[in-house]
């Protein structure tokens, strides 16, 4: 469903010049599946994501959504793909009903099927204690709800989630969890970014490990501790991010030299 090949990007920076922020990554991403991207502050997971929803064309490399290319067949892409983040702007002075719905009818959706849809989205995500309450005095929670909704308003077989649990209590993380569980069962195709390595053991299927633009290694979690020989995750994953940046040290050093 979405398929990813050797994808670049770089961005020219004041300070940095030419700057690689996702470097020749590549992966893929089946139906009923949650691929998780793992990685510290700036390794590229919020680039890759922005790229495959079309936000940002890639320097190079190839990214397909359900076959279509994310700068050829950008609008064809969008129709397929729902994109949550933990910052996505809310009207302020929208209710949470009214907002969702403006979203749909973007999205075309004709009255019956909206109707049906929203109270089926309001029912799952927990929303109906606050369907009236406007933008301006929602909680971070009820924010991040809204987000949600609106990027599945369209039902897309595909969603992104970008650190979508970020500033998220404890409950309302565990109910967000759960849903994207809920959503794999149902055969959509989720991808996922975080540096909370609990959250990737218990939920993703398949994880990317992200370093400074790099794909370290990916696999299923029992694949990936069976071939490092590590059973604590959190041992793997800072084991891993170490030796790359000693290998990039001693590049470094190599051309100095
Ligand atoms: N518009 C931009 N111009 C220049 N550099 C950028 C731009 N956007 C991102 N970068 C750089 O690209 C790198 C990757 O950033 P990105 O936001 O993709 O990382 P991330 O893994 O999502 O990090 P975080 O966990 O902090 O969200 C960082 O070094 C960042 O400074
Ligand atoms: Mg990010």
């Amino acid at each position: 469903m979405i398929q990813v090949q050797h994808l670049t990007k770089t961005y020219e920076d004041l300070h940095r010049g030419r700057f690689v922020a996702v470097d020749r990554i590549s992966f893929t991403v089946r139906p009923g599946e949650i691929f998780g991207l793992l990685g510290p502050n700036g390794a590229g997971k919020t680039t890759v994501l922005r790229i495959l929803s079309t936000v940002l064309s890639p320097t190079s490399g190839i990214a397909t959504v359900d076959g279509f290319n994310v700068e050829s067949d950008a609008a064809e892409v969008r129709r397929r793909i729902g994109f949550v983040s933990n910052n996505t702007a809310i009207y302020e002075r929208m209710t949470a009903w009214e907002l969702v719905e403006y979203f749909g009818r973007l999205h075309g959706m004709g009255n019956d099927q909206l109707l049906h849809r929203m109270e089926n989205l309001f029912d799952r995500l927990r929303m109906n204690d606050f369907r009236n309450v406007p933008g301006s005095k929602m909680s971070t929670g009820m924010r991040q709800k809204v987000s949600i909704a609106r990027a599945m308003i369209h039902d897309p077989p595909v969603l992104v989630f970008d650190e979508a649990t970020l500033g998220l209590d404890v409950l309302v993380a565990r109910n967000l969890l759960s849903v994207i569980r809920s959503l794999r069962d149902a055969g959509k195709c989720l991808i996922f970014s975080t540096h909370i390595m609990s959250e990737v053991e218990r939920l993703c299927d398949r994880i990317a490990i992200m370093h400074r633009g790099r794909i370290l290694d990916s696999g299923s979690l029992a694949e990936l501790t069976q071939r490092h020989r590590e059973d604590d995750f959190e041992e793997l994953f800072f084991g891993l991010l170490s030796r790359h940046e000693n290998l990039d040290a001693e590049l470094a050093e190599g051309v100095a030299s």
